[in-house]
């Protein structure tokens, strides 16, 4: 798929990836719609990125309440016209230890990772099952293959997400709709950055957002790296529980 031109949609662009996918796309001519809360960061993107040619819009909105979603997927529509690709990767973590373990911080990294990319599939699939194009480019992440100790709630909502991709990739494939399902490895990030522990193979955040543009250029299924880490998550996935137990423990 060439990119230029096209009306993208990307949730979480105020930061890391998701605000390095927009340098890069703005770089290729396309038009873009940021969705995130803090927009003061995302309007001077607009006005800094925007040309007579394409046109970048920034709005407010908090992916985990289905309203505000509902609302500025709708307005995005009505600017643009249609939306050809919704790049979802508003995303948080919150580590924590067993201790301190509060239903809540599961709750709140369930509502944005899990229903605010449902809420944006909600808002967009009519409208791409009606014109039989379109697509949705999901950030899971590598974690999602294991409960790593302290990320429990980070690991189940990334299972949740991959799992949510995979099963509308193989439904929508008879509308022409395309599902891309994105599980990046350590990404140097302001995420990462309050991580308290070493990070394998950490990459740097213009890397990755170059790797998963061209995955999308590429119309992959599954967009995965660095390799190593890719290998790394396959091999605890088949290992034997009290393997994995003891790896974990250690780490
Ligand atoms: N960095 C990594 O190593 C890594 C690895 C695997 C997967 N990922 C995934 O990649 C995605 C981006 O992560 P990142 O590392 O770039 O993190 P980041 O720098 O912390 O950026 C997170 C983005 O999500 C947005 N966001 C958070 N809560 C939101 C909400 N309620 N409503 C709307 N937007 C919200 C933030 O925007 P506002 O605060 O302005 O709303 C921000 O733009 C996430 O889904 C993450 O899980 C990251």
């Amino acid at each position: 798929m060439v990119l230029q031109d096209k009306n993208i949609l990307i949730t979480g662009a105020s930061s890391g990836i998701g605000f390095e996918i927009s340098k890069q796309l703005a770089g290729k001519g396309c038009n873009l719609a940021f969705l995130n809360r803090r927009t003061e960061i995302t309007d001077k993107f607009t006005n800094e990125h925007s040309t007579r040619k394409n046109k970048i819009i920034s709005l407010k909105c908090d992916v985990s309440r289905r309203e505000e979603v509902l609302s500025a997927v709708t307005q995005v529509k009505n600017i643009f016209g249609k939306i050809d690709i919704a790049i979802l990767n508003s995303g948080i973590s919150k580590r924590f230890k067993v201790e301190n373990f509060d239903s809540d911080f599961i709750r709140q990294t369930f509502e944005v990772n899990v229903l605010g990319m449902s809420y944006c599939i909600e808002a967009l699939l009519p409208d791409f099952i009606k014109l039989k194009s379109g697509m949705i480019v999901g950030i899971s992440s590598l974690a999602d293959g294991r409960g790593f100790p302290k990320s429990g709630s980070y690991c189940a909502s990334k299972a949740a997400v991959t799992l949510l991709l995979e099963s509308l990739r193989i439904e929508l494939k008879k509308h022409n709709i395309k599902v891309i399902t994105v599980k990046p490895g350590f990404v140097k990030t302001p995420m990462t950055d309050k991580n308290e522990f070493q990070m394998p193979f950490l990459m740097k955040v213009d890397k990755a957002a170059e790797i998963i543009l061209k995955g999308i250029e590429k119309e992959k299924r599954t967009i995965q790296f660095p390799a190593p880490t890719v290998f790394g998550a396959r091999l605890l996935k088949i290992i034997p529980d009290f393997i994995f137990d003891k790896i974990a423990e250690r780490t």
